[in-house]
């Protein structure tokens, strides 16, 4: 049984959610179904992205919809809201959580997997907004919701594309609340710190992760109480609310090198 509390109603809305297919894209699918939202649910691996449609179908008896697309490469967004117009759906609700990190000292990283992480993390975050916010704005209701991280909040050595691409999301999101929050769309950067889902499998490491993982009901929880409170972000859960805010009191650089020496020690890529 989930544990969060239902406020906003979504019934006759749809929703499109990107990294769909685990993790808190799948988690926060679950939350708009459970809110009456039909869904489009997308992510490369189409057999996890139908598990989850089906489950949500029968959990929630909202009309799900899979769209299997790598949004690693330029024309990804463009190709999948075409998809998305062609089935004849007009999205209200959009959720950019597809992501991924990598680790590691910079130069001995693969440059193409960091590319594709700029890609999925930054462009498609910002392409998508470019081609489903104008008609939110004309409907002058709609909601975004784009999955940041605490990363955003500080430069983070030996992770050094995945923090700059989180702070992007952060910087690009609070910018669109402010200016769209009097046309009637709300816009939303999630900011989770280490939480329970394959990201760490994905990042060949689970060195970030001291301390407990928080799940993904807590973080879809922070996400709607921030959504129905109008909030631009929010830091899921209070210890990673201080640690964020660590750069603004001790400086970016010191928390930088102290980031460096742990990242650092904690073993390379
Ligand atoms: N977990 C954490 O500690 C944490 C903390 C802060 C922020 N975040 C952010 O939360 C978001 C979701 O991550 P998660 O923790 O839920 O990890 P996850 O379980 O690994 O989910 C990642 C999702 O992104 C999708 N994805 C990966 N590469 C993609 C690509 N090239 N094109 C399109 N979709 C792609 C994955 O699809 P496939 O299943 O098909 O690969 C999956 O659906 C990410 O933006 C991540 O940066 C996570």
């Amino acid at each position: 049984m989930r544990s969060w509390v239902i406020v906003s109603d979504f019934r006759r809305r749809t929703a499109l959610v990107t990294g769909a297919s685990s993790g808190i894209g799948a988690a926060l699918a679950e939350a708009l179904a459970a809110r009456g939202a039909d869904l489009v649910l997308t992510a490369p691996d189409e057999e996890r992205l139908v598990l989850v449609a089906d489950r949500l179908r029968a959990l929630h008896g909202v009309a799900v919809e899979t769209i299997a697309v790598d949004l690693a490469y330029e024309d990804s967004p463009d190709r999948l809201a075409e998809k998305v117009l062609a089935a004849g759906h007009e999205i209200d609700i959009l959720v950019n959580c597809a992501g991924f990190g990598t680790r590691g000292r910079y130069d001995e990283l693969a440059a193409e997997r960091d590319h594709h992480e700029v890609m999925v993390n930054v462009v498609a975050v910002e392409r998508l907004a470019h081609l489903f916010l104008p008609a939110m704005v004309e409907r002058g209701r709609g909601t975004v919701i784009n999955v940041s991280s605490t990363s955003g909040f500080q430069a983070v050595p030996y992770m050094a594309v995945y923090g700059a691409s989180k702070a992007f999301v952060l910087s690009f999101s609070i910018a669109l609340w402010a200016e769209y929050r009097s046309r009637g769309i709300r816009v939303l950067a999630l900011c989770p710190g280490p939480t329970d889902t394959n990201f760490f499998d994905a990042l060949g490491s689970r060195m970030n992760a001291g301390g407990r993982l928080r799940t993904t009901d807590e973080v879809v929880t922070s996400a709607f109480r921030a959504l129905d409170n109008g909030q631009p972000y929010v830091i899921d859960g209070r210890l990673n609310y201080l640690t964020s805010n660590a750069s603004r009191l001790l400086g970016r650089g010191l928390v930088a090198g102290i980031t460096a020496r742990v990242l650092g020690a904690n073993g390379r890529g």
